[in-house]
């Protein structure tokens, strides 16, 4: 206790996490590569433990197979930065802290309802890599560290919004939280090969970008089909507000998701071919709904049958035919003409995906009515085996029913030919923001 007394630390903080030096029963900094949470972490568990004799701090991931997967370096490496080298004893698997203190290292999967009161007794967790915790894990740890004054704190880079810690320190505070977000513009010690690491990215993978080093939640997922057309897209204005010509034909491509708890979604483009463009006007999707439900959209949408035609899937496979025949037939009875696409077969997945490649430069999309339509383009990727490195074609998943109805637009698609009276209509075509 003594000694520590005697040791007047002085610590650069970030402006951005000084919020963060106060009392605070939640403290979490998320964002992106390299904005110096876990470093500020680090620097604050030695702090502490130096201010605070007898602390017991407990640094948690929710995998830890290692203690190499641990924080125990970064703080042993704050220790000798911060020269109080002589105050902490560093053992295989704990540091002795001063007064008697502790600082541990514990990934939660390896914790039970019963093993994990042994936390009990801590006055700060420290979860790094929060973005991985999971529900369990921060139901079990919430009660558990539970001393007079303790805390919880968390970084961690953002991946959904639906993730625990985002949920617990983005959506839903607690009372008694201080949440701050950091980036590596934020860092003033941000070294130098991470700005060419940056740099590079921008470059190769602006895709990611966002996500990797501003903090954005993942929009994107790896070697996803579409990303790079929609960032397109979106710079070449083609994203924004689309309107529907009145005098031409809207297009409903299909796919079909069947009936049922258990099935997959039933999804629906509505789109019109004028021009030289693909004016993608609205996206539809339900789960396990009945017929009516999507007759009941098109006509609340008034794409009646007189204004519009149909297009359904025909895999091959006996199972959608037999449901491709009787929405088929279900379609047709409700008044439309519906055109069922046989095409497709082995190497079908492939084919739409380079139709879609194809003809994305003409698409022009309306960012309101396909708000989710186009979060399914962007995310639609491969199935990669880490373990061969090898991609097994595209994931299905949610985004592969909104994928598979725009890839049938997209090899069912044909310039239409121009004769005097289209092109006239398409002048006076409604206009949309650039
Ligand atoms: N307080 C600090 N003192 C000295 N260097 C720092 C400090 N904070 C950050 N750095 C430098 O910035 C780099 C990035 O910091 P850090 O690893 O803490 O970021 P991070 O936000 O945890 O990033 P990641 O998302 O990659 O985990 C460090 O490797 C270090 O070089
Ligand atoms: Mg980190």
């Amino acid at each position: 206790m003594g000694a520590a007394e005697a040791i007047d630390l002085d610590i650069a903080t970030a402006r951005v996490f000084q919020p963060l030096l106060q009392p605070s029963r939640y403290k979490g900094a998320y964002g992106g590569r390299g904005s110096g949470k876990s470093h500020f972490f680090g620097g604050l568990v030695v702090d502490r433990c130096i201010a605070e004799p007898g602390l017991r701090v407990v640094c948690i991931r929710e995998v830890q197979k290692s203690l190499k997967e641990s924080a125990k370096k970064l703080i042993e490496d704050k220790i000798q930065e911060y020269g109080v080298g002589h105050l902490f004893k560093v053992l295989d698997n704990e540091i002795r802290t001063p007064g008697g203190g502790l600082i541990i290292f514990q990934g939660m999967q390896d914790h039970t309802s019963e093993s994990i009161k042994s936390l009990e007794g801590f006055d700060v967790a420290w979860v790094e890599e929060a973005q991985t915790i999971s529900k369990r894990s921060l139901q079990l740890l919430r009660p558990t560290i539970r001393a007079d004054g303790s805390e919880l704190w968390f970084s961690w880079n953002p991946r959904h919004e639906s993730d625990p810690v985002d949920v617990l320190l983005r959506t839903n505070l607690p009372s008694d939280a201080i949440v701050v977000a950091a980036n590596w513009n934020n860092n003033p010690w941000f070294p130098a090969v991470l700005e060419q690491e940056r740099q590079d990215c921008l470059r190769d993978e602006p895709e990611q970008y966002d996500h990797v080093w501003d903090g954005g939640y993942v929009t994107v997922a790896e070697g996803a089909y579409f990303a790079q057309k929609l960032i397109i897209a979106r710079q070449e204005g083609r994203i924004g507000n689309v309107g529907r010509d009145e005098l031409q034909q809207v297009k409903l491509f299909c796919d079909i998701g069947g009936t049922g708890a258990r099935s997959d979604a039933f999804s629906i483009w509505a789109v019109q071919f004028i021009g030289k463009e693909i004016r993608v006007i609205n996206y539809y999707e339900a789960v396990g709904q009945p017929i009516d439900e999507h007759l009941g959209w098109m006509w609340s949408n008034r794409y009646s049958p007189e204004r519009s035609k149909i297009y359904l899937p025909h895999d091959g496979t006996t199972n959608d035919r037999v449901f491709a025949v009787s929405y088929e037939s279900q379609f047709r009875e409700a008044g439309y003409d519906v055109e069922t696409v046989k095409n497709q077969g082995t190497g079908a997945a492939t084919m739409r995906i380079e139709g879609v490649r194809n003809v994305f430069s003409r698409c022009w999309f309306d960012e309101a009515n396909c708000h989710a339509g186009l979060k399914a383009l962007g995310w639609y990727h491969p199935k990669i085996d880490e373990a061969r490195g090898v991609t097994l074609g595209p994931d299905h998943d949610w985004a592969s029913h909104g994928a598979d109805s725009f890839g049938l637009m997209a090899i069912t698609y044909r310039e239409p030919t121009t004769n005097h009276q289209r092109s006239r209509q398409r002048r006076s075509a409604p206009d949309w923001r650039a």
